[in-house]
């Protein structure tokens, strides 16, 4: 039998740090919205327990037992006790440690393909205590739907996902530490987002972003890795584009588009100039 889970990109629309707690993580206030694109994870049931990685990113990361992927599953048999040997391949199509939540998604789809396999509810209360404990994005990543996430990332409000957009997602092919952008920000105590609008355009969507919301990570970020403005600034110059903005602690960066044809259209003519960065067009909704 085999399952297969996608491990959609998340992206972050905006991301404030509105405070810090005693254990050192931050209190964030976030809009996250999906892309059409990702990793996969195949689960086949087997004889003997195997990991493989395939892939165009494959060669980045390795099959060990820090891999997010085998991390998940021993916290699900852990909890569950089903121990039965299982076949899992992660195609890895995004680049890591790249602020688009790769790892998470590859974790969240691990967790939903074993939950399809074992006929195991995915809202189990003792697996989102295990979601949340392989990473903070874990959590939002088990729904993939568009969200306003608060706390460190387990307090999930659904969007109703209604708009569509187009996302033009483009990483220089430098990885950047979570970790490290957060010890290099600034400020902790910023304001959190405002209310939210309804939003029946792109437009809307993206005047709204950019008037009220931000990327708190951003400043911190590109002092780590300046190119991230030199993407920014090769988004922005792109035509149609309405919002530019970095995901997560970068160095992804995205340009918001009417549709998924217009970033299309975005991306052959960026790509040509810029042979090194990796550039992927995407539908999402929020
Ligand atoms: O939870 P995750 O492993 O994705 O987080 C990576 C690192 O990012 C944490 O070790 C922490 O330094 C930082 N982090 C944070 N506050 C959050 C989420 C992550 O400080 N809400």
């Amino acid at each position: 039998m085999t399952i297969v889970e996608e491990a959609r990109a998340k992206v972050n629309l905006a991301l404030h740090v509105s405070g810090r707690r005693p254990d050192g993580y931050h209190d964030l206030d976030m809009l996250v919205a999906f892309a059409d694109v990702g990793d996969s994870v195949e689960l086949t049931t087997s004889e003997a327990d195997r990991f493989l990685i395939d892939g165009p990113m494959a060669a980045s990361l390795s099959t060990d037992a820090d891999n997010l992927v085998q991390r998940a599953l021993k916290g699900f048999r852990e909890i569950t006790g089903r121990t039965d040997p299982l076949s899992i391949r992660l195609t890895k199509r995004l680049p890591v440690a790249s602020g688009i939540g790769g790892g998470s998604a590859d974790a969240a789809a691990t967790l939903r393909a074993l939950c399809r396999l074992h006929d195991v509810p995915a809202d189990a209360p003792a697996l989102a205590a295990l979601a949340l404990s392989l990473g903070a994005d874990v959590p939002m990543c088990i729904a993939s739907s568009p969200a306003r996430v608060g706390g460190v990332g387990e307090r999930i409000v659904p969007t109703t996902g209604h708009l569509c957009f187009g996302l033009l997602l483009v990483n220089p092919n430098v990885g950047v530490s979570t970790p490290a952008t957060f010890r290099a920000l600034e400020r902790r105590d910023n304001p959190p987002l405002p209310p939210l609008p309804v939003f029946d355009t792109v437009r809307r969507l993206a005047d709204f972003l950019a008037a009220e919301t931000r990327n708190d990570l951003e400043p911190a970020a590109r002092t780590i890795a300046p190119v991230i403005g030199d993407v920014l600034t090769a988004l922005a110059d792109l035509p149609d584009v309405r919002l530019t903005r970095m995901s997560g602690s970068g160095a992804t960066c995205f340009g918001l588009f009417d549709d998924k044809a217009t970033a299309n259209r975005a991306a052959l003519k960026l790509a040509p100039k810029h042979p090194g960065w990796w550039i992927e067009p995407a539908a999402a909704t929020f």
